[in-house]
């Protein structure tokens, strides 16, 4: 239901993703390469990062103007003690108009064995897991912490059993990396009640190296596998939707999702603000500058006015990286220093 809060380019404000923590146990090469996230690199300080009072603040303002959807990011958001704390507190959190709130987590499944159940219980709805590879040596030099495949496959059970479920499965291709295995991961899960979605590899941040070459168009992804399995495309479930959905047009279960950042940017219908770990406003997952929330909460703000800075921020956004990178031909959208993925959380 409209709210009224829209951008300059007429989209509202819908979903609010929140990282919560800016390390991870993993050191994927396309997100947190070992030479920049070494061990001097500098995390932030636990004093640093919005505290779950301050995060649950946030997140009823927000939902107060309109946000729907709230998704728990990081770097990986199950290393931040507590979780399933915050998460009771986000649970409870009611809509004006009696909507429920869409509550997710994108994690890369490490910590689901232990903790699928006590999130579920907190109040969770869902969670999307990163994963690259089904070949172990190649996981592992992606994830380069020899983390194997096999947990990751247990963590989606762990999921499933827990009632976190359908497990969104995240796949962000890379050429001559992965891209030899667009079918044998839609086989893996061709007949599983588990979306995989294949993700163009984002120039995101300034330590990844992007490079055009890199990206795996989700037009070749799709024909791959509909040599073999044809697929046809399902019609999107709300405006905005990061992914194009298609199915096995033989009627078995499974769904194949492609998002497509570079080759067929969605900023059109962009509704996605963020929130970095500590209290960083972020109208664009490109941006470089963000507003910064935690300074106001410490200041004794009260609701309206932090109302009335998200609304303010909102107003005036005009952001959509994504399509001034297409119309540049493909070239780096601009010179200057990005945020990290892992800092503002995908
Ligand atoms: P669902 O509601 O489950 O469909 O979530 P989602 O697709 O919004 O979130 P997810 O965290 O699974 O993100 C999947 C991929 O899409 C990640 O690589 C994100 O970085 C990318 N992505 C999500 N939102 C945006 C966006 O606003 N712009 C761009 N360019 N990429 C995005
Ligand atoms: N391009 C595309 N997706 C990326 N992710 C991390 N870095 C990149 C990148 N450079 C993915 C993760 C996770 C999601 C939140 O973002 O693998 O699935
Ligand atoms: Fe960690 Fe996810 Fe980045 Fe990999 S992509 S390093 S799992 S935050
Ligand atoms: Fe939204 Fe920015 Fe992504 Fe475009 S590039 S879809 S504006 S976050």
């Amino acid at each position: 239901p409209a709210t009224g809060l829209t951008d300059r380019l007429g989209r509202e404000l819908h979903d609010l993703r929140i990282s919560i923590t800016d390390r991870c146990n993993f050191r994927c090469v396309y997100c947190m390469p070992k030479e920049i996230f070494g061990r001097d690199f500098q995390f932030m300080e636990r004093s640093e990062l919005l505290t779950f009072e301050e995060i649950e603040r946030l997140a009823r303002v927000a939902v107060s103007l309109g946000v729907r959807k709230l998704r728990l990011t990081g770097g990986e958001p199950l290393l931040r003690r507590g979780v399933e704390e915050l998460v009771a507190r986000l649970a409870a959190i009611h809509t004006p108009d009696g909507t429920p709130l869409d509550l997710a987590l994108t994690t890369n499944g490490s910590a689901l064995p232990v903790k699928a159940e006590a999130l579920a219980a907190a109040g969770l709805g869902r969670v999307t897991i990163s994963l690259d590879s089904l070949r172990d040596e190649r996981f592992q030099a992606m994830n380069d912490v020899r983390f194997p495949v096999r947990r990751v496959l247990e963590a989606i059970v762990a999921a499933e059993a827990a009632g976190l479920g359908p497990v969104k499965v995240n796949t962000v291709l890379k050429r001559g990396m992965n891209d030899d295995e667009i079918l044998e991961l839609a086989e893996h899960f061709r007949g599983a009640p588990h979306p995989l979605r294949f993700i163009e590899y984002m120039d995101v941040g300034s330590s990844n190296g992007w490079e055009l070459k890199d990206v795996v168009p989700s037009a070749e992804v799709i024909s791959r596998i509909s040599e073999v399995y044809p697929l046809v495309p399902v019609a999107p479930a709300h405006p905005g939707e990061t992914a194009k959905r298609w199915r096995y047009a033989d009627g078995t279960p499974g769904e194949i999702g492609v998002i497509s950042s570079v080759t067929g940017a969605f900023c059109g219908d962009c509704t996605r603000a963020r929130v970095s770990a500590e209290g960083k406003l972020f109208t664009c997952l490109f941006a470089s500058e963000g507003t910064d929330l935690r300074a106001l909460l410490r200041s004794g703000a009260a609701d309206d006015e932090l109302a009335a800075a998200l609304t303010g921020v909102w107003h005036e956004r005009d952001d959509r990286y994504s399509e001034i990178r297409s119309q540049a031909s493909a070239n780096r959208g601009g010179s200057t220093r990005r945020i990290e993925m892992s800092y503002i959380g995908g």
